[in-house]
């Protein structure tokens, strides 16, 4: 940029965009992903049995199971426990925590893509109805409509189901809940030359927080043990995550080391 002559005044304040960019939208994903997950006890039991055994590198001494014994890493000097944070391992070996993930982006990314019209493009509706974006005008696109349409999605469109992104339908068909409708409507990271550029560290560092919160913690509510999840807070044009209500005032968590992992030190890897 300063090749073409972007003063430096300009270049810090795109530069500081990108804090904005890493923190804003990923800090409030990973917190509905706690909430979603956490918030299902059966589900927990079931993450933990794959990510323990799909993500985690250094074999543990007992086989397969869930294992909360200090083998792992008791009070003191317990074992090194390496995670392994790829995408494609997460795809491959953790396809449920893999649907959690998808389906927190589908029930909270709501964001506004903004795109200039480079020449005059006529859009068509499946109605037949066509619309003439004249060249230079601002077109915004609201990504969270599509995905919360029940056209697209089928029933329960407005529920958290972890397991939405297990259950596609077959390549070849169509109509709600089939992988060619979600492939339309699922567009978390936006899409094109905008295409979100930090998406895989976005999912690295999401995928190392949730694999330790699952394997070496336990997590509940403050009060008693029944999960009230805060509603979602007015949208905002500028953020793709959309925040919980009043900054998630009055909702906390309490989060303990589990039982026999007091003393794991966690490593990640790609
Ligand atoms: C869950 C986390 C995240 C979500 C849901 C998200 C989502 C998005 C979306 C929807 C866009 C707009 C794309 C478009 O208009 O087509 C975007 C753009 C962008 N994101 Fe992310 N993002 C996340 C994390 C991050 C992180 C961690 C970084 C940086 C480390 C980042 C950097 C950017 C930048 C620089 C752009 C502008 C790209 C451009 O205009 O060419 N994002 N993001």
């Amino acid at each position: 940029m300063r090749e073409v002559g972007v003063p430096d005044e300009d270049l810090a304040r795109i530069e500081i965009m990108l804090p904005f960019a890493a923190l804003a939208n990923t800090v409030p994903m990973l917190f509905w992903l706690v909430c979603h997950v956490f918030s299902r006890r059966e589900l927990v039991e079931r993450l933990r049995r794959e990510v323990q055994a799909g993500m985690v590198v250094k074999p543990l001494h007992s086989e397969g199971g869930n294992q909360t014994t200090s083998e792992v890493g008791g009070e003191e000097g317990g074992a090194e426990v390496v995670v392994n944070v790829a995408a494609a391992v997460v795809e491959e070996k953790c396809p449920l925590l893999m649907s959690c993930y998808r389906e927190t982006l589908r029930r909270t990314v709501h964001q506004v893509s903004t795109r200039t019209a480079v020449q005059d493009t006529v859009l068509m509706d499946r109605d037949g109805r066509e619309y003439l974006l004249k060249k230079g005008s601002v077109v915004q696109m609201v990504i969270g409509a599509g995905h919360g349409m029940e056209e697209y999605w089928g029933e329960g469109v407005d529920e958290f189901d972890p397991e939405r992104f297990l259950s596609r339908k077959g390549d070849g068909e169509d109509g709600p809940g089939s992988s060619k409708a979600m492939k339309t409507a699922f567009q978390p990271f936006g899409g094109g030359m905008h295409l979100c550029p930090g998406r895989a560290f976005a999912f690295a560092e999401m995928m190392a927080v949730m694999a330790t919160l699952l394997l070496g913690y336990d997590i509940e509510p403050l009060e008693g043990s029944m999960w009230e999840l805060p509603a979602f807070a007015t949208r905002s044009v500028i953020d793709a995550v959309t925040k919980p209500a009043n900054h998630g005032e009055g909702f906390g968590l309490r989060i303990r080391r589990r039982l026999g992992w007091e003393g794991v030190r966690w490593k990640y890897e790609l």
